[in-house]
């Protein structure tokens, strides 16, 4: 199983009793508990570990990097002058975020330095517990490209590409409980593989719903509640919010759809990762459909 790396620096064990009112009251064991349990959702395995010594959590990093395919980080203090852990995160070469339970921008000046943040994918800041949430999500989606541009070098199929995206999609991101992948033909959008529910939306008019209207504004659009929106072409009571993604080379070949049963499922992460998918398919696409 892929294993991500889940590594807290100095203080952080002291969780639940420290300034409460800025880090909460929750423990880092119930943290620990709450993230093994969000990454194994997605097929994967979060080894966590604190330290309260720069060496120790050098070591560590040193002894799993061969072991695990990414990093969430949080450094502590070590954040804003461990030049020696900042250079420990860039030997290791793993994909790793950066990430606080304080908005670190919002407190002493001190604290808006980060050494480590250009060694990082990403810096995530403020959100509590959903900072590293949402620094698993960036790792997962890292791979996700990584899988998907690995499947395309090897010159599959084009049915077997589309596949591999949806198949990906679904694998790696709970929340996405419905992926598919829709084709121009004519003027239409025609369903070419999905997982989950069946839709009775097999073909939709270009410009009609959220779809179609996606690739009709050759855009990305994401609706963080669809019955919210009068474009929704309502096809689960379940699903609450949506993602559509253009497909968009040489020509418009089609779009990633992605539905959630949770409302407001989307931010910029997924935009990103499915962008990129998107485009690596459609310069894939190019050079193998005439
Ligand atoms: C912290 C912010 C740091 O400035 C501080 O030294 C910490 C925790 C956070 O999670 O908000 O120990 O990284």
């Amino acid at each position: 199983m892929r294993r991500l790396l889940i590594v807290h620096g100095p203080n952080l064990n002291l969780l639940g009793e420290r300034q409460p009112e800025i880090y909460g009251r929750a423990t880092l064991a119930e943290l620990d508990e709450e993230l093994r349990q969000f990454t194994a959702k997605s097929h994967a395995e979060a080894l966590c570990f604190q330290s309260n010594h720069e060496g120790a959590l050098i070591d560590f990093l040193h002894e799993q990097r061969r072991e695990a395919c990414g990093l969430v980080i949080n450094p502590g203090a070590l954040t804003h002058y461990s030049y020696a852990l900042r250079d420990a995160i860039a030997a290791i070469n793993l994909p790793a975020v950066e990430v606080h339970l304080s908005d670190i921008h919002q407190r002493e000046p001190f604290r808006r330095q980060s050494v480590v943040s250009e060694v990082c994918l990403e810096q995530i800041a403020g959100l509590g517990w959903d900072s590293y949430r949402r620094g698993v999500e960036v790792i997962l989606g890292h791979l996700a490209v990584q899988e998907l541009r690995y499947v395309l070098q090897e010159r599959p199929e084009v049915d077997h590409a589309y596949r591999s995206c949806v198949r990906i999609l679904k694998r790696d991101f709970p929340k996405y409980d419905w992926t598919g992948i829709y084709l121009v033909e004519g003027n239409e959008l025609v369903l070419h593989n999905y997982i989950g529910a069946p839709t009775p939306h097999a073909r939709i008019p270009v410009g009609q719903g959220i779809c179609g209207a996606a690739v009709a504004e050759a855009q990305t659009i994401i609706v963080p509640d669809v019955h919210a929106d009068a474009r929704y072409l309502a096809c689960s009571l379940e699903t609450k919010s949506e993602i559509v993604v253009p497909i968009r080379g040489q020509r418009m070949y089609g779009e990633i759809d992605i539905d959630s049963h949770t409302r407001d499922a989307f931010w910029q992460n997924d935009r990103k990762i499915l962008e990129e998918m998107a485009g690596n398919l459609a310069r894939y696409l190019d050079l193998s459909v005439s």
